[in-house]
């Protein structure tokens, strides 16, 4: 796997996967992207109503979602759960400028650790947040009956990784998920938000970040 450092707009780092021809995140700004859609439209407004959320994110990457999930909701329990089945290097996370941009410094040492903890356990990254690494496929995920509140769903785009877009993968996480639970993603495209809704999902489109026009926030209604 060739992946290359890229600095976006709003000058956070992100990757360039050369296999793929894709990029981890936005070029319009990584950062910028991920606080819209995980944070803004997920994270903060199931927050309102509870201090204990569990997480379920598609695809570790960078950490930067755990990395602004942590620094979003510091004195909220939260239980995160990710899924990876092609780890960066350490070499290749000490590149990145997350934790060196302002508002981050106080994470510098939980980003590190994020990353250099073990797989396959329950780290304690702090009093509050749990961390839970998983290395394997999306695809081999073993459905945990109704336990996340909401789900990052951050795959690489259906253009070059449609088989993680479809009603199979898709229906294990809405077995997953509590009911009025919350899976956001950046790709709106057609033949994700049906297959979102084959699976029961009530689909909503939502304004996207720079240089995209929507994002999809799908409900589990019961
Ligand atoms: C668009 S990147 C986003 C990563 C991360 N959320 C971030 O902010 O850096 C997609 C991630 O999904 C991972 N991935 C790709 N195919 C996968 C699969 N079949 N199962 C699990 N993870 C996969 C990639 O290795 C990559 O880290």
């Amino acid at each position: 796997m060739t992946v290359k450092k890229i600095i976006t707009e709003d000058q956070s780092m992100s990757l360039f996967h050369g296999e793929l021809n894709e990029t981890y995140h936005s070029t319009h700004g990584a950062i910028t992207e991920s606080m819209l859609i995980f944070i803004q439209n997920g994270l903060l407004p199931l927050l309102s109503g509870k201090k204990n959320l569990n997480i379920i994110e598609m695809g570790f990457g960078t950490g930067l979602n755990a990395l602004l999930t942590l620094s979003s909701a510091p004195e909220s329990s939260i239980y995160y759960k990710t899924i990876e089945a092609y780890p960066l290097s350490m070499d290749v996370i000490h590149q990145l400028n997350y934790a060196y941009l302002p508002g981050f410094d106080n994470y510098r040492d939980a980003f590190n650790s994020m990353h250099s903890s073990n797989w396959e356990e329950d780290i304690r990254v702090n009093d509050f947040f749990t961390l839970h690494k998983n290395k394997s496929d999306l695809r081999d995920f073993k459905v945990e009956k109704e336990r996340y509140d909401l789900i990052y769903f951050d795959a690489f785009s259906p253009n070059v990784q449609p088989e993680l877009w479809t009603k199979e993968v898709f229906s294990k996480m809405f077995e997953s998920m509590k009911p009025g639970g919350v899976l956001v993603t950046y790709s709106s495209k057609g033949i994700v938000k049906q297959a979102l809704r084959d699976t029961g999902f009530i689909v909503e489109r939502l304004p996207g970040p720079p240089g995209k026009r929507h994002i999809v926030r799908a409900v589990r209604k019961f």
